[in-house]
This record gives structure tokens, sequence and C-alpha cells, in this order.
């Protein structure tokens, strides 16, 4: 990832988490992969719970808690984890939002969902973001390994999740966005 300063001015975290619908009915909300905690910490402003944030990189947890402390949010519990192996420990159905962004360019991206998957509750959301692919873009990922809005439909669909349609970011022009929810009990069930 380029510095922080130059990573966040291509987002704006309150609007894009609002489009997603991350708003102060959350409680518990999770991101997974929270790099700076430029997301981290926005959401900590609004959700009346937790922000539980996980991050491989030990960097990037020091540098999430150190923002956090420093703007006093005592409600942001930041971990060193590869969620990809090891999930997130949470118990079932316990998140009301969690963050999918910039990650889901990893190879073990349907582990990721399906861990998302398993800690949402029945009217949580999951929201996801990544970098466009139908034009170029300052920063992100390879083209090719960057995930399509329509290939995370498709994982999602294979760990019982229904996707929205295409969201428009007009705060965020490099990125798509997409929710998920949990999908209803007759449609999980159904062949
Ligand atoms: C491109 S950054 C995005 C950070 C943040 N979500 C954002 O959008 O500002 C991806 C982050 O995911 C982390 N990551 C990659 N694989 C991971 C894994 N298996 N478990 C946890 N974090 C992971 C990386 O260390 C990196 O900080």
């Amino acid at each position: 990832m380029p510095d922080p300063a130059y990573w966040e001015t291509f987002f704006d975290p309150h609007c894009i988490l609002s489009r997603l619908g991350c708003d102060g009915s959350r409680r518990n909300v999770v991101e997974f992969g929270c790099g700076y905690g430029t997301f981290t910490i926005s959401a900590a402003k609004i959700a009346r719970g937790t922000v539980f944030a996980f991050d491989i990189e030990p960097e990037m947890v020091e540098l999430t808690q150190a923002r956090a402390d420093a703007q006093g949010l005592s409600n942001v519990a930041v971990s060193v984890r590869d969620c990809c192996e090891n999930g997130t420990e949470l118990d079932d159905q316990s998140i009301d939002f969690v963050m999918l962004f910039n990650i889901l360019h990893i190879e073990q991206s349907l582990e990721l969902l399906r861990e998302a998957s398993r800690i949402l509750s029945s009217s949580g959301v999951i929201g996801v973001i990544h970098w466009r692919s139908d034009i170029s873009t300052p920063r992100g990922p390879s083209v090719e390994i960057r995930p399509s809005l329509e290939t995370v439909r498709d994982l999602g669909d294979s760990v019982g999740l229904d996707s929205s349609d295409l969201i428009e970011l007009d705060c965020c022009s490099w990125h798509w966005g997409l929710t998920l929810r949990r999908q209803s009990f007759r449609k999980a069930r159904s062949p």
C-alpha cells in the first residue's frame, strides 16, 4: 500500500460506509484486513458497539490501534490475525456490519466470505468495495486479479449470501460497491 496520507486521498470513508448501510443502527462491526484503519476509525465513530479490526501485518494493527487511541475511541479491538487461515473466532451471527474493503483480490477470498457469512447477524450486511477494472486507476492490485462484481456475487451465493445490485460510489470514483446479506431460510435450503 502507498503511504497512509496518499491512500486516504482515494476515499471518503464516512460516505462509503453510509452508502453501504453502516449507520448508527449497527452494533458490532468487523473489518477484515484493516490496513491503516482508514475505515475502521470511521466505523468506530458510527457504530454503537465494538469495531473488531484484523490484519495479518503487525504494523497495520499497531497503526490502527494508535489512531484509535489518539482519537479516544475505546470501541476498537484490533488484532494481528490471518483471517483466511484462522477466521475471526467471533461468535456465529454476532456482527451487524462486515467490511471487505480492497481485500477480495487475495487468493483465499472465498474463505473470507465464508467467515463473514458465519458471523453475520440475520439482519446484518456485508459491504464490499474494490478497485474498478473498467477504467485506469491510480493504485490497486493488477487488473488480472481484481475481483469483478459478478465474481463476488457468485462466491457469496456459494456461501449462502444474497447480493445487491452494483452500488455506484459517487464519493469514491475509482471503486465499485456491493452489499451481501444472509439468504432467506427458504432460499438457502432450496436446491
Ligand atoms: C489493500 S489493504 C486494504 C486495507 C483497508 N481495508 C482499506 O481499504 O483501507 C489490504 C489489507 O489486508 C491485509 N490482509 C491480507 N490478507 C489478509 C489475511 N489473510 N488476513 C488478514 N488481513 C489480511 C493486508 O495486510 C492489508 O493491510
